[in-house]
């Protein structure tokens, strides 16, 4: 179950704790409705893909009310490989949805990516919502995907001006993504 709605408005972002990974799992299951977030979480933690400084949660009042994870990818084109990152999952709390909570995350994240000297982040969801951080189609810049998701899902950003030029290819998810 998820914490009840804590009472102050201060959000805080920081990086996630062992003791908050419990809140993580109720929160990401409570913000998609089933628990296939949240168990890709606790597998990506297994892998190499998996970044503790990029895995972060929102508190309000010092309850966990939001989650966000930032993964390492690989561009793959020909013999080329490029590091990149993904956006996986992002997650409010439905009583804490439409606050701010999620933007905060997003930039939090954002700026987290580059401070750790990562270049472009990828992100599949809704553009409605993701462009609104300048993530931009990714297909029409020359990156693919093996997932089949369509064309204004698949979204692209830069962390470092100019990271994305000369760069194109298939972007390769864990192996744990096909499961
Ligand atoms: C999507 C989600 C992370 C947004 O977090 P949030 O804290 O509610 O969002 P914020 O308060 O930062 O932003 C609110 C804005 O996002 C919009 N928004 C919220 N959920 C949205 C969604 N699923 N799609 C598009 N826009 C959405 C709201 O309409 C609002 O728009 P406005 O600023 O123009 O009024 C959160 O609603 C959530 O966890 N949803 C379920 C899980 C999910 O779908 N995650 C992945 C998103 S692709």
């Amino acid at each position: 179950m998820i914490p009840p709605r804590p009472s102050g408005t201060d959000i805080t972002i920081r990086m996630e704790r062992p003791e908050d990974r419990e809140a993580v799992f109720a929160v990401t299951r409570e913000a998609f409705g089933s628990d296939f977030e949240a168990k890709l979480v606790d597998g990506l933690r297994k892998t190499s893909a998996f970044i503790p400084e990029l895995s972060l949660v929102a508190t309000v009042g010092g309850v966990v009310a939001g989650y966000i994870l930032f993964i390492r990818l690989v561009i793959l084109n020909g013999p080329a490989e490029y590091p990149a990152l993904g956006l996986a999952p992002l997650a409010v709390a439905p009583p804490w949805q439409s606050r701010g909570i999620g933007t905060a995350l997003v930039l939090a994240g954002l700026a987290a990516g580059e401070r750790c000297g990562h270049h472009l982040v990828f992100v599949t969801g809704r553009p409605q919502y993701y462009g609104r951080f300048g993530f931009l189609p990714a297909r029409a810049r020359g990156f693919e995907i093996a997932f089949p998701v369509p064309d204004d899902s698949f979204m692209v950003r830069e962390l470092v001006p100019g990271a994305m030029r000369g760069i194109g290819g298939l972007v390769k998810h864990p192996i744990i993504f096909n499961s």
